[in-house]
């Protein structure tokens, strides 16, 4: 995996551009009001979101490409990027929120939870999560040979799994569902649009 996105980065430079998911604005909201004061951001890429959280926030970045990084440290001066697997990290700290864009769809069923487990494990006892993925509707779904029950190999050695609904609810099952919705984003990548269907969850630490 980390080979594949340094590749991309060095290659590609920016590129879903610089302008923050739609979804970024929802999470701000849902972190004011749950008094967040430090949030982690697992995936971070070149910091084309955590720029607008380091804003409001003291914010992590958790990242596995050093090209990304370099490009991160460049774009968003306030946010702390640690070059680490989001499965491997760990860190005394604990967090109020946790925003998650795009990540978790990249990944089998036994490391899908992995990530999810140790982003609970670095949440505070009432701390809130915000989790994006590729929705069952988006048009890649079904795309590749078949890895696993939902999860194509829709791309050469790119996994991705694509979540109904009810899918993406059981990945969260031990913590409290707050919302879940569909969302249509667009990003531009090379000069073409693209259109992607996600998902997102909004959940609540049991603690
Ligand atoms: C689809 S991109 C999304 C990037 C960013 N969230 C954004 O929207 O611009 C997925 C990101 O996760 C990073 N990534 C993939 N596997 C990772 C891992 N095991 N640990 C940390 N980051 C990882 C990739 O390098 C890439 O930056």
């Amino acid at each position: 995996m980390r080979d594949y996105w340094n590749k991309r980065f060095a290659e590609e430079g920016m590129i879903w551009g610089c302008e923050p998911s739609q979804t970024v604005t929802q999470a701000i909201d849902l972190f004011k009001k749950n008094n967040a004061h430090h949030i982690l951001v697992p995936g971070a890429g070149y910091g084309r979101n955590t720029k607008m959280f380091s804003s409001c926030f003291q914010v992590d970045g958790i990242e596995i490409s050093s090209s990304a990084i370099d490009l991160a440290k460049e774009w968003d001066l306030k946010t702390n990027f640690i070059r680490e697997s989001v499965l491997e990290f760990r860190t005394s700290k604990r967090y109020d929120g946790i925003y998650c864009y795009d990540l978790l769809h990249l990944f089998l069923l036994e490391d899908r939870k992995k990530l999810i487990q140790n982003c609970v494990m670095h949440l505070k006892g009432q701390g809130v999560m915000y989790f994006t993925c590729f929705s069952d509707r988006d048009f890649n779904n079904g795309v590749g040979r078949k890895v696993e029950e939902g999860t194509y190999e829709y791309k050469k050695g790119k996994y991705a799994h694509f979540f109904t609904e009810e899918n993406l609810i059981e990945h969260f099952n031990d913590l409290n569902i707050l919302e879940t919705g569909s969302i249509k984003e667009y990003l531009t990548h090379a000069e073409k649009q693209q259109e992607y269907e996600l998902r997102y969850i909004i959940v609540q630490n049991i603690g």
